[in-house]
């Protein structure tokens, strides 16, 4: 892949106030600034910012005032347009803050909410209806890992979480492939670990859409990345990019991710 796609996202996760979130963006955008003079620019980078529900109307005032190269996304959904659902936020309520991206399925929302790859697809076709990119996760344990069940897990949330959609909607799709032992611990997958997996994921979709547009849509590894990993992710054929969790929390960190990502 000699001119894939190159994306950094940040998932905030449960973590900044309204005003924290604030101050995080507009010291991302401080260095953002930075990057953009240093010669290497910011083309060809595409950087996605999800912060938690409270935060989204701040932010996108932030982006729509300084309007800097930095993209909306939430990191869940329901999948009706409205209705008795307590607690629960639509994808119009998500369009309206111009969100154009989604995070659907991540590891935490199936381990504690019970998301299911049924439920999965039903999130995902509705951020498709509404045409917000959404970002599926997918991911195995270190049991799975252990026993050898890396690629048919994966291969079976994929194809659930795909179940229905045609080649024309993964136009508008990202996946996250984020090994969950991987997650918030500091211990990485290989890098041709996961371009691997990612290799078996673009084969899935291309036994469903066909080489080309399996080829086409953003796959991107997750758990642990930072300034001083990403180099190697990238330099990866089969890796669009990263799905960053903690290093994404502080401007410096998630400056060094972009820089090191270009
Ligand atoms: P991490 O999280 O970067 O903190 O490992 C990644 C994620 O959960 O998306």
């Amino acid at each position: 892949m000699q001119d894939k796609r190159r994306i950094i996202a940040g998932n905030w996760k449960m973590y900044k106030t309204s005003k924290e979130a604030v101050d995080l963006v507009q010291g991302l955008e401080d260095r953002l600034d930075i990057l953009a003079d240093d010669g290497k620019g910011l083309e060809g980078i595409e950087i996605i910012v999800c912060p938690p529900f409270t935060a989204l109307k701040s932010i996108y005032t932030v982006l729509w005032q300084d309007k800097p190269p930095v993209k909306l996304g939430a990191q869940n959904m329901f999948w009706e347009d409205e209705g008795a659902y307590t607690g629960e936020v639509s994808p119009p309520m998500l369009k309206d803050l111009e969100c154009e991206f989604v995070i659907i399925g991540h590891s935490e929302r199936r381990m504690y909410f019970g998301e299911t790859d049924e439920t999965v697809n039903k999130k995902v076709k509705a951020a498709l209806n509404h045409r917000i990119t959404p970002i599926m996760c997918c991911g195995e344990s270190l049991e799975q890992r252990q026993a050898g069940k890396t690629e048919p897990f994966i291969e079976s949330q994929i194809l659930g979480g795909i179940e229905g959609l045609t080649a024309n909607d993964m136009k508008n799709f990202i996946i996250a492939y984020e090994p969950i032992w991987a997650i918030g611990t500091g211990k990485t997958a290989l890098p041709e670990d996961a371009n691997d997996v990612i290799s078996h994921i673009r084969t899935v979709l291309a036994s469903r859409f066909g080489t080309d547009v399996a080829k086409a849509v953003p796959v991107l590894y997750g758990g642990s990345v930072k300034g001083g990993n990403i180099a190697d992710f990238m330099a990866e054929t089969e890796i669009n990019g990263a799905l960053v969790g903690g290093a994404s929390l502080d401007a410096d960190s998630f400056a060094d991710i972009i820089k090191n990502a270009r």
